[in-house]
């Protein structure tokens, strides 16, 4: 799916750019407001980037041109966080994230090798108890089914951690066949990342009768039927993000030239206002995007 640059830099469509800039903006609001925070409360809060990538991937349309990645954007938002945490589980990865110290030389940054998850969980996680009246925005950008549930759990009962996710619908739909039931092994690995797997005994018990309940057109032809399942699977996500999490946001969903959905990007939270900004950023992108349709 993803290709790389002759050294070894991701080359991104038009799709994850729109990503980073929705990233870009919503980091802005939110250091803006924690920033403020500090004033009374607030001791520190930290930008935690769990998939930090190439640093710097090329664009697929014209791939001289170099873009911002997510470690990029964040240490430009200001103000600046009081710390900023990248892991990679890349060591060439991780290279690059290093150079960045020198880009930024005023920047508190911690980078870790290794998989986001042992590393969150047991490095990160540990530093942020609510008492520590520290906050900490964490931004899960896996290519697929990286992000296991447990971590999302842990995350969230630290109560002082929102995630912004980019959950990969493509990763679970490939593992879904048409014509048959799926590999107890796959079962296996959508349950590690949705945290159950009652729905998938209940699409594959009756796939349109769910598909008609939930968007009502028995109708439908078949052929956007993927589309349904993307929209399915984007909010069945989301349901199991609020059974943990009090404020999520609206799914908005990343969709490639061909307007297949591979992602759905959505913010999780303890805080109301930070759902409604993100609501906001992401409807104000929905309308500009179905306008240049
Ligand atoms: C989609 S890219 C991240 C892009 C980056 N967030 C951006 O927007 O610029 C995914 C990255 O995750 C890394 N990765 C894959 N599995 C991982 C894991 N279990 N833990 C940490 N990093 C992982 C890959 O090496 C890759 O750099």
């Amino acid at each position: 799916m993803s290709r790389l640059g002759s050294e070894g830099e991701d080359i991104i469509g038009r799709w994850s750019e729109e990503k980073l800039d929705l990233l870009a903006k919503y980091l802005k609001a939110y250091s803006v407001i924690m920033n403020e925070q500090k004033k009374s409360w607030l001791r520190a809060y930290y930008y935690i980037d769990a998939f930090a990538g190439s640093v710097r991937p090329r664009a697929k349309e014209d791939e001289q041109r170099y873009i911002d990645g997510s470690p990029v954007r964040a240490l430009q938002t200001e103000p600046q966080f009081d710390g900023y945490w990248f892991v990679d589980v890349s060591p060439r990865r991780v290279e690059r994230v290093q150079r960045l110290r020198a880009e930024f030389p005023n920047r508190v940054i911690d980078v870790h090798q290794g998989n986001c998850n042992k590393v969150l969980c047991n490095e990160i996680v540990p530093q942020l108890p609510y008492s520590s009246k520290k906050r900490a925005f964490v931004f899960l950008d896996p290519y697929g089914l990286q992000v296991d549930w447990e971590t999302v759990k842990e995350l969230a009962n630290t109560r002082t951690c929102d995630i912004f996710v980019n959950f990969s619908v493509m990763g679970v739909t490939r593992r879904l066949p048409r014509d048959q039931n799926p590999e107890p092994e796959a079962i296996e690995q959508l349950s590690k990342v949705m945290g159950s797997t009652n729905w998938i005994t209940e699409i594959y018990q009756e796939p349109r009768g769910i598909q008609q309940e939930l968007f009502g057109n028995p109708t439908e032809p078949t052929s956007s039927r993927d589309t349904i399942q993307a929209e399915w699977l984007a909010s069945l996500y989301t349901q199991q993000l609020q059974s943990l999490f009090r404020h999520v946001s609206k799914p908005v969903l990343m969709r490639n030239s061909t307007n297949s959905v591979l992602y759905a990007l959505s913010l999780a939270s303890h805080n109301q206002t930070a759902i409604k900004i993100t609501n906001e950023i992401f409807n104000r992108y929905e309308k500009l995007r179905n306008m240049g349709k």
